[in-house]
């Protein structure tokens, strides 16, 4: 794959993996710490590109902003862009009361993956904010191993109930625990590949 355009003229695909996690955990450190988390939408595609564009703006000019090409992962193919705008605004109008409806809206985003790039790791942050708001509640991430993640979310379009079952066990009522969002970002980071620095020393 070639590797994506950025602001900071980095060629290296290495080296770009190392300044985005580096500059996007910063920015993620500052997301709770100034308090402006608690301006983003709950539950909407204009939330997610909130955060979306929040986490990665300083390193690319489409932060934020809907892809314009076809993506897959494994064999699945995310929405095609053909119907990724209708697939948005359905989503942003799936109720969101209980625990089931909001991962079942998390999954249903899943599938959308609007961003060419970071959708994990912004939609995290995204269903983390709708638990709280709607449920008092959140995912403590350290707990939610990568080894059964991933797998569950490969299988959650056609069966949610694995996806389920690993995020029931992983919610804490401690919504506003810096410790607990911090080292949440580290794992959620870490699903995708990104360890070489702890959010907590940058
Ligand atoms: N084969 C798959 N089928 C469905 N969802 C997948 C598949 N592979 C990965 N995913 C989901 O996509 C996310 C990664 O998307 P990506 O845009 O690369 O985010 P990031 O850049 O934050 O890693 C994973 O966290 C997982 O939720
Ligand atoms: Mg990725």
């Amino acid at each position: 794959m070639a590797i994506l355009p950025n602001k900071l003229g980095i060629t290296s695909q290495t080296e770009l993996n190392r300044i985005e996690e580096k500059v996007s955990k910063q920015k993620a450190k500052h997301l709770f710490d100034s308090g402006d988390m608690n301006f983003i939408e709950i539950g909407t595609f204009k939330g997610l590109s909130e955060v979306h564009r929040y986490l990665f703006e300083d390193i690319y000019e489409l932060a934020g902003m809907m892809r314009d090409v076809n993506i897959a992962k494994k064999d699945f193919l995310f929405a095609p862009i053909m119907y990724l705008k209708d697939s948005l605004d359905y989503i942003d109008k799936m109720p969101q009361h209980s625990f089931d409806e909001i991962i079942e809206k998390y999954v249903e985003m899943n599938v959308a993956h609007p961003f060419r790039d970071g959708n994990g790791r912004s939609a995290r942050i995204w269903l983390d904010f709708m638990l709280k708001s709607e449920i008092r509640s959140v995912i403590d991430w350290n707990v939610v191993d990568k080894k059964d993640y991933l797998p569950a979310m490969e299988r959650s379009p056609v069966q949610d109930i694995e996806i389920k079952q690993i995020l029931k066990t992983a919610l804490t009522p401690k919504t506003n625990d810096r410790d607990r969002f911090m080292n949440g970002i580290d794992a959620s980071f870490y699903y995708e590949g990104y360890f070489a620095y702890k959010i907590k020393e940058l």
